[in-house]
């Protein structure tokens, strides 16, 4: 017995500490996978979420409209509207005979150069004109590509005035692209251009959002005297999934569609709470994994250097095929120009202005967002200034941890009442009785990645706006989007277009309401989070967001452009630097200044 005990000891303890080291592994990566609501214990408490997991994948599904079979049959209008917003971000594929392209046909960075055109017919760049950037992207062997979809950022900037300001980028699908800026500043300015995704890595997103819709699922408790069971739940069924009895939680209000797998033994009235389930896994075949690499990006960057030494050649030839996520072009010339101030009329009257190409929603100069929107920014500094410009307000948040980054900056100015709810989890409400504000915060329902929460406390948007009578007192504050990403974008229209019925609703019945919306912005990504948060899905759903609401007279807050004109890395939940110029900027409009106006 002991003799046994001795030998198999080793072998004991070499899997305790593989476990361990499993378990570790888990914690870290888990651990920034998502959103603040997201918590470390859930995934390691409930490491069989059992159904899906053990189930294995749940089959490919090919049909579009897999989530949407589901719920309302869309109205022809519904129907058209979809399409429309479909097509519009319809994103090009690389062509069906390259893929699945080997890795080195695939876009490097490295090997892509970007050149920054002559200004026309000019050798100079002033104020009020444009630039232009010539992007040719290259495989892993140097050859140009040929085709493009690859997902590019651009942005013109210049540390040392703190200004910055997004690009557009161009796609002319031949492996070359346009990067457009407008020159908003005199001084020096230095163009970056990124590659966040290769167009083949573009490719295995698409495929993902559209066949692993579940990849991200969630669980609900049921609970009943002393029973108590967990259930998977999930808003998009294949239609052959699962053989098992489901509980419809469907919103009676909205339409909008939920299901969890029914308890063993309880019914599904029995359903206390929502919470974040996990992720199913894996879901890249190993080829596609070489497209997601980020390790060792800085080595990488520098490997261009001719003078450098053997073993760091070989350093670069390893780590050369590894990167592929967020990383920045070199030019092939000067990535920077200096602009000079604007000719005044006197100065030369024969030169017309170029047309404009592309306006941005703002810009960064001295640190400070400056937004084209119509309302000038002011700064709120301090305290007092904060409150005199809430003074008699209710504000309403909604949404995502992103809108309670704004709670949380708020109620600095106003202090917070105590709802005894879990910070992360809310609702949250702060209160300011001697200037008579009131601030709101909820978060949307599901799907959400989320800390347990009631399902008393479980509302759809939508729902919440038509309980509020509105008026020029009110302000609505909403941010969906984080939460949407790992779906089809059909579920996000569907949540959007009730967002927007319940909006006009209240714009009709309280005149004066004040709307603002805050649009996606880039965050920190690696291989595991593209998967699900990557900023390719996020740049669809914005598109999507962007166009749904045009004509409404609501605010927006384009956090996509302010994130990525900044010089802060990229965050899910952007820096505080980031958020004051948010929070100024809707301030600006809470209570505009009116000798600034007139
Ligand atoms: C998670 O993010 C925090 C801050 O954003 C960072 O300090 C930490 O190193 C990250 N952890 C991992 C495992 O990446
Ligand atoms: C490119 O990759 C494929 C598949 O990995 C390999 O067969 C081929 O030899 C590679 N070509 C070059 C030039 O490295
Ligand atoms: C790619 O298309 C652009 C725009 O049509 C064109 O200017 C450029 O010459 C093309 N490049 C190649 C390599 O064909
Ligand atoms: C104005 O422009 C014309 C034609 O481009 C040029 O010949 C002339 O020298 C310019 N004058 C000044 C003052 O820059
Ligand atoms: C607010 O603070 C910034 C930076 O500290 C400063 O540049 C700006 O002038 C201040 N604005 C007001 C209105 O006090």
């Amino acid at each position: 017995m002991c003799r046994h005990l001795s030998k198999s000891a080793p072998i004991f303890l070499l899997l305790a500490l593989s476990g361990l080291l499993f378990l570790l592994r888990n914690i870290l990566t888990l651990e920034n996978l998502s959103f603040h609501t997201v918590s470390t214990h859930i995934q390691l408490q409930n490491s069989s979420p059992t159904a899906i997991a053990q189930k294995g994948p749940l089959p490919p599904y090919h049909n579009p409209t897999f989530c949407s079979h589901l719920g309302l049959e869309p109205t022809p209008d519904e129907a058209l509207e979809d399409r429309n917003l479909l097509n519009a971000i319809a994103w090009p594929k690389p062509p069906a005979h390259s893929s699945p392209a080997p890795l080195n046909q695939t876009s490097d960075p490295v090997h892509s150069l970007f050149a920054i055109l002559p200004s026309e017919g000019r050798r100079e760049w002033r104020v009020g004109g444009q630039l232009e950037a010539l992007v040719q992207m290259h495989d892993f062997q140097g050859r140009p590509k040929r085709y493009g979809g690859d997902f590019l950022v651009a942005r013109l900037h210049s540390p040392e005035l703190g200004a910055g300001v997004a690009g557009k980028v161009v796609d002319h699908l031949n492996g070359s692209y346009s990067a457009l800026f407008p020159l908003l500043w005199g001084g020096p300015a230095r163009v970056e251009i990124t590659m966040v995704h290769s167009s083949e890595a573009v490719a295995v997103l698409q495929r993902l959002r559209e066949q692993r819709p579940n990849r991200v699922f969630f669980k609900s408790l049921f609970r009943s005297g002393e029973l108590s069971e967990t259930t998977v739940c999930i808003p998009c069924l294949p239609p052959s999934y699962p053989q098992e009895p489901l509980c419809d939680h469907t919103d009676p209000h909205t339409g909008e569609p939920w299901y969890c797998l029914k308890p063993k033994l309880l019914g599904c009235d029995a359903r206390i709470n929502h919470a974040m389930g996990g992720y199913q896994k894996p879901l890249y075949t190993n080829e596609e994994e070489l497209l997601f690499q980020r390790s060792g990006a800085r080595l990488y960057r520098s490997c261009h250097f001719r003078t450098l030494e053997m073993c760091f050649i070989l350093v670069c030839f390893i780590t050369r095929s590894r990167v592929n996520i967020k990383v920045v072009l070199r030019a092939s010339g000067p990535d920077r120009i200096n602009v000079l101030p604007k000719k005044t009329e006197l100065e030369n009257s024969s030169i017309k202005p170029e047309p404009v190409k592309y306006t941005p929603s703002g810009y960064y100069y001295q640190g400070s967002w400056r937004s084209f929107g119509g309302t000038p920014a002011r700064q709120f500094n301090d305290s007092s200034s904060v409150t005199q410009c809430l003074t008699g307000k209710v504000i309403h948040m909604y949404g995502d941890s992103t809108v309670r980054q704004w709670f949380e900056y708020l109620s600095a100015f106003i202090p917070e009442f105590n709802l005894r709810s879990p910070k992360k989890v809310g609702p949250l409400m702060a209160v300011d009785g001697k200037h008579n504000i009131l601030l709101k915060y909820r978060c949307h329902g599901p799907p959400i990645r989320i800390l347990p929460v009631s399902t008393s406390e479980l509302r759809y948007v939508a729902n919440e706006l038509d309980g509020l009578a509105g008026g020029p007192d009110t302000v609505v504050v909403f941010s969906i989007w984080g939460h949407f990403t790992s779906f089809p974008v059909e579920v996000y229209i569907r949540r959007m277009r009730h967002i927007r019925r319940a909006l006009v609703r209240l714009l009709d019945r309280g005149p004066g309401t004040l709307v603002v919306i805050r649009s996606a912005n880039f965050a920190a990504m690696n291989q595991e989070r593209s998967m699900h948060s990557s900023d390719w899905f996020s740049l669809q759903l914005d598109r999507v967001l962007r166009t749904m609401f045009t004509g409404l007279a609501v605010v927006f807050v384009d956090a996509w452009e302010m994130t990525l004109a900044h010089h802060l890395p990229h965050n899910i939940h952007p820096p505080p630097a980031i958020i004051k110029n948010m929070m100024d900027l809707i301030l600006s409009h809470v209570c505009p200044d009116k000798k600034m106006k007139s």
